[in-house]
């Protein structure tokens, strides 16, 4: 598995120079748990433990933003009964978030289309937002019912009903326009994407965004990712020369 970084000894990361955004795709909850002969639901409970965990401590070390794939506009093929625990997972987090915004002053924000979800989930998501507009902690962007194609589709909706109506011009359009019809609006590239698991693919996760985005996988499973796993993760694109192109 030589694309996967090497384990010990423990890569000393620089926090002094951080990435600014770090996106995670979490995945590896349904083998995690079996395992441990668990049903997959337990590894999504696991797997909600960690991302507080890792969001707790992005937020300590002063990360200005995280971005998790939390639930695909591919995850609705999912068993009914999984879809529902993810979504109640999230709910559960979004009540404890919502309990806890002063002391935190994390700033939550979502990617992806919220229309569909439960009116329960999605006015807990526009709550979450809007409590946490003014916050100038870590942002984190959680991705429900999001999909990189789909979002490149809405924006090019978007933006030809704005060419039609007047409001573009649909001879000039620049790489930062485009990007005010994402969902990543206002939100910098991520640096780094980290895929746990072993898989090695992106799986419509930021297909814009991640252009120049330094990659980093391991064959550890999300529930069982730690600071030091994020460590190893950002010591590995701190020793990357990022050349955008250039030389
Ligand atoms: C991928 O692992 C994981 C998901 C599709 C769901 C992720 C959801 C959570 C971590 C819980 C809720 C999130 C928050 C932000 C509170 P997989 O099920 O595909 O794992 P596998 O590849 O091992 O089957």
């Amino acid at each position: 598995m030589a694309f996967f970084q090497k384990r010990a000894p423990l890569p000393k990361a620089d926090l002094q120079h951080l990435p600014r955004h770090i996106a995670i795709i979490m995945d590896g909850n349904g083998r995690w748990a079996k395992k441990r002969g668990l049903p997959r639901t337990a590894g999504h409970a696991a797997g909600a433990e960690t991302f507080r965990a890792i969001a707790t401590y992005c937020k300590e070390i002063g990360l200005e933003y995280l971005t998790v794939y939390a639930f695909s506009t591919e995850n609705w093929k999912r068993p009914a009964e999984e879809v529902s625990a993810i979504m109640g997972l999230l709910k559960k987090y979004l009540l404890e978030a919502i309990g806890q915004m002063e002391h935190d002053r994390v700033k939550m924000n979502f990617f992806g289309d919220l229309s569909v979800l439960s009116p329960e989930l999605r006015q807990l998501c526009q709550r979450t937002q809007e409590i946490s507009t003014h916050y100038d902690g870590c942002q984190v962007n959680i991705c429900l019912n999001y999909g990189g194609r789909d979002e490149l589709l809405r924006a090019a909706m978007a933006y030809a009903r704005d060419c039609v109506e007047g409001r573009a011009d649909p001879n000039h359009l620049t790489q930062d326009q485009f990007g005010t019809y994402l969902y990543s609006k206002g939100v910098p590239d991520p640096d780094l994407v980290i895929r746990p698991s072993g898989e090695l693919r992106l799986s419509n996760f930021l297909l814009w965004q991640s252009a120049y985005a330094e990659f980093y996988f391991t064959d550890v499973l999300w529930p069982d990712f730690s600071k030091e796993e994020l460590h190893r993760a950002i010591a590995a694109y701190q020793r990357r020369s990022r050349r955008f192109g250039g030389v």
